[in-house]
């Protein structure tokens, strides 16, 4: 008999039933040591697409593609025990069809292991997640700002500024509760459309830049460790990992340039020695 495991993963059910509950910390990851450091935290970790920006340098997250989702998801389920965790949908692998989604999404759930993925859901994509659902796929919502649309909201900017928008972004929850997502990320909204969305909806919602009254929350987690001088102002920065990192790189400069640096041949002299 192999020896198993007695932690349990999350699953897209338990995080369905916290609606109202005890709130749902979620952080985003994207490689195996990071998840392994965050998943004790929290109840899913989001494999985002934000991993085109804030890893591979792109300046959107348009040119993320499924492969790099396949990639880091895979990472990040290595490190991660517990947490649920969820994998976006990058742009255009789900828009043309409900079939093409299914197509993705499949071959990411596939090649993962991951429970679930994410799609950023305008009205139409309603129809996409019944249609995943009903196949067995977990699928988490996403409304508000969306930053796969920059192409036609002309840049990250926050919604519901006007009567017409704030029926819009409700709706678009409203849809994605209603075709069976099992959660909603609700991203740059005011706090009353905020609040509105999570009174709305059966399903909890998990705020970015929204409400403290949402079901959950989640942050980009270079944004709230600061590894960058710039981030959203919503982000309340935890940590400063760019001076952390500067500072240690300087050091270790300093000690190579300085010849205070143990040389490898040294160490494996030493432990030779030991050993012998
Ligand atoms: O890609 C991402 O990191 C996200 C979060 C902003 C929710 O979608």
């Amino acid at each position: 008999m192999s020896a198993q495991s007695t932690q349990r993963r999350l699953t897209t059910t338990d995080i369905a039933s916290r609606k109202g509950g005890e709130p749902i910390v979620s952080l985003t990851a994207y490689d195996a040591p990071t998840a392994a450091l965050l998943d004790p935290y929290c109840d899913f970790l989001l494999v985002g697409d934000s991993v085109g920006m804030v890893v591979h340098g792109l300046p959107s997250t348009v040119g993320v593609t499924v492969d790099m989702m396949i990639m880091h998801g895979q990472a990040v389920m290595r490190g991660a025990k517990q947490a649920l965790v969820v994998i976006d949908m990058p742009f255009g692998s789900y828009e043309a069809s409900p079939q093409q989604a299914f197509e993705n999404a499949s071959r990411i759930l596939r090649e993962t292991g991951a429970g679930a993925v994410k799609i950023e859901a305008g009205t139409y994509a309603a129809e996409t997640i019944r249609f995943l659902t009903e196949r067995g796929v977990g699928v988490m919502a996403h409304v508000g700002l969306r930053p796969q649309a920059i192409g036609v909201t002309g840049g990250f900017r926050a919604v519901g500024r006007s009567p017409e928008e704030v029926e819009r972004v409700l709706a678009e929850a409203e849809a994605a509760a209603d075709a069976g997502a099992f959660a909603v990320v609700v991203e740059g909204v005011d706090e009353q459309l905020g609040d509105q969305i999570t009174s709305a909806v059966s399903i909890p919602t998990i705020g970015i830049g929204a409400s403290a009254s949402c079901d959950g929350q989640i942050l980009v987690t270079p944004d709230m460790l600061g590894m960058f001088d710039w981030s959203p102002k919503f982000v309340r920065r935890y940590a400063d990992m760019k001076t952390v990192m500067s500072r240690a790189a300087e050091q270790y400069a300093k000690d190579v340039r300085d010849r205070s640096f143990p040389a490898a041949a040294e160490l494996y002299h030493l432990k030779a020695k030991r050993l012998s």
